[in-house]
């Protein structure tokens, strides 16, 4: 039995470490374990299935007590969510270096992981949950709004979703941000989800807006707000398979289509048709093959219904849930018509180097991010996407934990931010540092054939020399910690990424640090895209990139 504790990061300007690195480490460890942050914090689980902040409470405790003596000139080491050494290293190397999942290639499969995890060997680290910089459903929400925005931009020559909608289904965990992140664009949600009480907790949280039990209810809702310009959304009670398929019978087409529902996980993460979710949990459990059987059967019906959406104009996609690949196992071959999400809308944004860029208040006071919001909304008036979206977070996002902001921010934008962040702290317009960082789903540092990196335009898809070289690059670049994983987002075997972060206390060094890791870690994303062929990646290094490539 796990001991039941409650974790809370400390606040304010007081170091309860020997500098802001190990401050940073520890404050940003402890708010993934926050009970407001984590998924199931008395288990050490952020988020993402089984995604940890460390190994074990012992291992959480001994981290703890590494931080609180490590001197500034050292280094922590993190094997898999476990602090196994202390070295000393120098001021401008990383006080933490963190190595989780890893697993030689060939022994790289679910089975092997898990159970050398059961042993206790390893641990999961998803992609923030064990790199200590997750901020909770403002994440999800940041790129659920973006991957809309830009299809947005790239399909209806539009910035907004106005009198368009979207069909989808799940509003879970990560699907829940759906309603509002289309809301946020401007555009109207008919979100199928099949557990009540899932739509509820989403009305309750403000994530969605109204309740329908009835198709046709819905439809004549969505149809009023689209008529009246309202940006609404509606969670309607049934099953995806059943109401995608409903709608071709009626001859509605949807402007956009995708799903969210929990389809990787064929045990109890899709659910059939006819199926209640009490009465999946219990067929799962009593007749498994059976059940499996209708899943794959209510996924194809589903897969097929997006497939019929698509030859007739609406704009449809794969978010990341492995709803086609369940197809195509079940036999449907054309499953892989959907296209996924990153190379039809979101690879364009990653060859500039941009992407899910984030901060956190280390004070844990609000004022100090609402400051750098208006900081940004000031100094970064010309790109109207920035400034939109961080005007709209700061009206509609709450905290979860310490406060936070991400945006999708560029190659440039991001050293710029990070400055004009360092100089804040300097002036004491902020009352203590700040950490930056990002999510490893980013420009230059995942290689994930079925995610972030699936059909690159070279093939390149499972080249992993990438995130590796990204972790080295950020740590001779002087980033406060680094980690390197494996299997986040996709699963063991199926990805390999890299993250930092970087804390900045107003001081020269910050400022140094913020130079370099904030060109180098974004620029590698540019050279990554360039070097597979993508044009904009190519322009931007010939307009002048503060990096030298020897082949452009
Ligand atoms: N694209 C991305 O960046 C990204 C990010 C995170 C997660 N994901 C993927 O998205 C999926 C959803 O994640 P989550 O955390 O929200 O999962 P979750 O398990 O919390 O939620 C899934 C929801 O789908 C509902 N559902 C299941 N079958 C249904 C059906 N047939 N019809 C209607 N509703 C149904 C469930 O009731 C549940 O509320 C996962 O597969 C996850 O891996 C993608």
């Amino acid at each position: 039995m796990s001991p039941k504790r409650e974790i809370h990061a400390p606040r304010g300007s007081k170091l309860n470490t020997k500098g802001w690195g190990q401050e940073a480490a520890l404050r940003l460890l402890m708010n993934n374990l926050d009970p407001d942050v984590a998924k199931d914090p008395d288990n050490l689980i952020v988020y993402g299935g089984k995604g940890k902040a460390a190994r074990n409470w012992e291992a959480f405790d001994k981290i703890v007590q590494s931080l609180k003596e490590l001197e500034n000139d050292e280094t922590l080491l993190i094997q898999s969510g476990k602090p196994v050494g202390i070295f000393k290293t120098s001021t401008y190397a990383p006080r933490v270096l963190i190595s989780n999942a890893q697993i030689v290639p060939r022994w790289a499969t679910d089975d092997v992981f898990w159970e050398l995890e059961r042993k206790g060997l390893t641990m999961f680290g998803q992609m923030t949950a064990g790199s200590w910089i997750y901020i909770g459903t403002q994440g999800v929400l940041q790129g659920t709004y973006e991957t809309l925005s830009a299809l947005a931009r790239k399909e209806f020559k539009s910035d907004s979703l106005k009198g368009k909608w979207v069909l989808s289904s799940g509003l879970g965990e990560m699907g829940g941000a759906q309603p509002l992140a289309i809301t946020m664009n401007e555009g109207v949600a008919l979100v199928v989800e099949v557990d009540e009480s899932k739509i509820d907790r989403r009305i309750k949280g403000k994530y969605l807006d109204y309740k329908s039990k009835d198709l046709d209810e819905a439809l004549r809702m969505k149809d009023e707000f689209l008529e009246e310009g309202k940006a609404y959304s509606i969670g309607l009670l049934g099953n995806a398979a059943t109401v995608y398929t409903k709608l071709v019978e009626m001859n509605i087409v949807p402007d956009v289509v995708t799903d969210q529902t929990a389809a990787h996980d064929l045990n109890i993460g899709y659910i059939p048709e006819g199926y209640t979710i009490e009465q999946a949990m219990e067929e799962t459990q009593k007749n498994h093959e059976k059940y499996i059987r209708d899943v794959y059967q209510s996924i194809v019906k589903e897969v097929k219904a997006i497939i019929w959406f698509k030859e007739h104009g609406a704009k449809v996609f794969d978010y990341g849930n492995n709803l086609r690949t369940r197809a195509k196992e079940w036999g449907y071959q054309r499953a892989f018509e959907i296209p996924g999400y990153v190379p039809a809308y979101l690879r364009d944004l990653f060859a500039i180097g941009s992407g899910p860029f984030r901060w956190v208040a280390l004070s844990g006071e609000p004022s100090d991010i609402y400051k750098i919001d208006d900081a940004i909304i000031k100094n970064f008036s010309q790109d109207e996407h920035l400034v939109k979206w961080i005007r709209l977070a700061k009206e509609r996002v709450k905290f979860q934990g310490l406060p936070a902001r991400i945006c999708y921010a560029s190659y440039g934008q991001r050293e710029a931010i990070g400055l004009l962040i360092n100089d804040m702290v300097r002036d004491g317009e902020l009352s203590a540092p700040v950490a930056i960082g990002r999510d490893h789903h980013d420009t230059g540092s995942v290689a994930s054939p079925f995610r972030e990196t699936e059909a690159m335009k070279d093939g390149s898809d499972a080249i992993a020399d990438w995130p590796i070289l990204n972790v080295l690059l950020n740590a001779s670049s002087g980033a406060t910690w680094v980690s390197l994983h494996h299997g986040g987002g996709t699963g063991i075997g199926n990805s390999i990424h890299a993250g930092f972060v970087l804390v900045v206390d107003g001081t020269k060094e910050a400022e140094e640090k913020a130079k370099r890791v904030l060109n180098a870690d974004p620029g590698i994303g540019v050279i990554r895209h360039a070097d597979a062929g993508y044009e904009d990646s190519i322009k931007l290094i010939k307009k002048g990139v503060k990096f030298k490539t020897p082949y452009f």
